[in-house]
């Protein structure tokens, strides 16, 4: 077995699971060629700057720098390469189905590239649909009889279940690790690639320390495809939670419940479990839907009708109109009003803004005849660059989007809202309304300084 300190690993990929992915396997004292087809992201990584808001990213940026490189090519660094860890997006076609074409295309560089005396063992960490690993090997193999060359491929599933906001967090202290591959050999190399994680053996980088009490982590070994269902199941379930509560949100708001008491109450018993109970404006994301609407798709192609799942997907678009909903009752007239809207990221300490409840609100409140006014902590930028058709006054702190408005409506629990200080807020807007679509403040303290608050099923 060769030493965990040398370890060629390439990571294909450059994005929020692949950087975050490379940097802790650097970390850990892995050599990571970490490749990127987008050279303005190379470009800025090899000049040691994070490409993605994820704390501590930056530091382990600069701290790995002699162990890893940055290009945009897989072919020129592929030989020698132990293992190859497919990081590219997984995007949704318009009818759910899963969109594999940057997934075959890295198959297909490292099928031209791959050194059949010594291949590497590919992994496909993507979240990809069941069968992918095998059409990964079938894409290389392809690409290998061109060549004219033969030899045995491993090809194994290592989904990732990292959360954006706590990505290193997640990497370096995993609940488990999945690891779905048919090869022993492959089975090996991806258990000493984890060696330092399973086993807990490295000094905890300064920005991410070890929780107190953490548990050293399964290692899940199954078959491919299990690892695939594996991923899709985790976040179903996950999305299907928070869309479970949201539904009772809407028994509480009409029987006068408060949800977040619903909440605790429930998810106190351990069958339960706290977490993805919170009801709010609804799930988003760059997983949750896309991983969702696929999982259907598949379900669709072997005549399975999951109807929980759909369901879920049902309550979370209804979920988007009740925010608007709440301002409607409000406001009463929402056309040459001036909204407020506090977060455009679709959770708390990321810059993703990828199918955020922001997009179909701020889009609706504009149709609607709104004046909007946002502002993001750090996702203003992502947010301008993707929807520049949207006419949107971008504000460079919450005060300035409360100013002057109608109504404040929260659509990202960022920490510094709770601490936001909201007498001198209310006194400079037009409204005192506050519509919290997270649930994230007390509204009682809200009505004693003399605002009008609603949350997501609750009074
Ligand atoms: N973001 C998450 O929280 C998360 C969590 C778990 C799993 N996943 C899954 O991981 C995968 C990656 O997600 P992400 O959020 O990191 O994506 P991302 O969009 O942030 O990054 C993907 C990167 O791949 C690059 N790329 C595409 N084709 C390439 C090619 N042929 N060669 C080299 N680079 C190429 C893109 O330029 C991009 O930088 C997806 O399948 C996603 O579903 C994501």
């Amino acid at each position: 077995m060769k030493d965990a300190e040398k370890l060629k690993i390439m990571i294909v990929g450059t994005g929020y699971v692949g950087l975050t992915t490379g940097m802790a396997l650097a970390y850990l004292g892995h050599r990571v060629t970490c490749v990127d087809k987008d050279t303005a992201i190379i470009d800025k990584l090899e000049r040691g700057i994070s490409t993605i808001y994820e704390q501590g990213l930056e530091d382990l940026l600069k701290e790995t720098r002699s162990r890893a490189t940055f290009t945009g090519s897989i072919v020129d660094h592929l030989p020698g390469t132990d293992i190859v860890i497919i990081a590219v997006g997984t995007p949704s076609k318009s009818n759910g189905d899963t969109d594999l074409s940057y997934v075959e295309g890295v198959a297909k560089e490292i099928g031209l590239a791959l050194d059949p005396e010594d291949p590497p063992v590919v992994v496909n960490k993507s979240t990809v649909p069941i069968g992918t690993a095998r059409r990964v090997e079938t894409v290389i193999k392809e690409e290998l009889e061109k060549r004219g060359v033969r030899c045995a491929l491993s090809v194994a599933s290592n989904p990732e279940f990292l959360r954006e906001g706590a990505a290193l967090h997640d990497t370096f202290y995993p609940d488990r690790i999945v690891v779905g591959a048919e090869e022993m050999q492959a089975l090996n190399l991806l258990r000493q690639m984890y060696a330092p994680i399973l086993e807990q053996t490295f000094n905890p980088p300064q920005a991410v320390p070890r929780p107190e009490g953490y548990q050293l982590p399964a290692l899940v070994t199954t078959s491919p495809t299990s690892a695939e269902l594996i991923k899709y199941t985790a976040n179903a379930f996950l999305a299907m939670k928070i869309s479970f509560i949201n539904e009772i949100a809407g028994i509480a708001d009409k029987v006068g419940a408060d949800i977040n008491e619903v909440a605790k109450g429930i998810g106190l018993d351990k069958r339960i479990g706290p977490g993805f109970l919170q009801a709010g404006a609804g799930w988003g994301g760059s997983c949750f839907p896309k991983d969702v609407r696929s999982l259907l798709f598949t379900a669709s192609q072997y005549n399975c009708d999951l109807e929980l799942v759909r369901a879920a997907l049902e309550v979370n678009r209804r979920q988007r109109k009740k925010v608007i909903e709440k301002l409607q009752e409000a406001l009463k007239v929402v056309r040459g009003s001036t909204v407020g809207i506090l977060g455009l990221s679709f959770k708390p300490n990321t810059d993703d803004i990828r199918e955020s409840p922001a997009i179909d609100v701020i889009g609706e409140l504009l149709d609607m005849g709104a004046r909007v006014k946002a502002y993001d902590p750090v996702a203003e930028e992502k947010y301008r660059q993707n929807y520049p058709g949207q006419e949107v006054v971008y504000c460079d702190t919450a005060g300035e989007a409360a100013r002057e408005s109608d109504a404040v409506l929260i659509l990202t629990d960022w920490d510094e809202f709770y601490h936001l200080p909201w007498k001198e807020l209310g006194e400079s807007m037009k409204n005192k309304i506050v519509i919290d679509g997270r649930n994230m403040l007390n509204g009682r303290e809200l009505k004693t300084l003399g605002f009008s608050y609603s949350g997501i099923g609750r009074q």
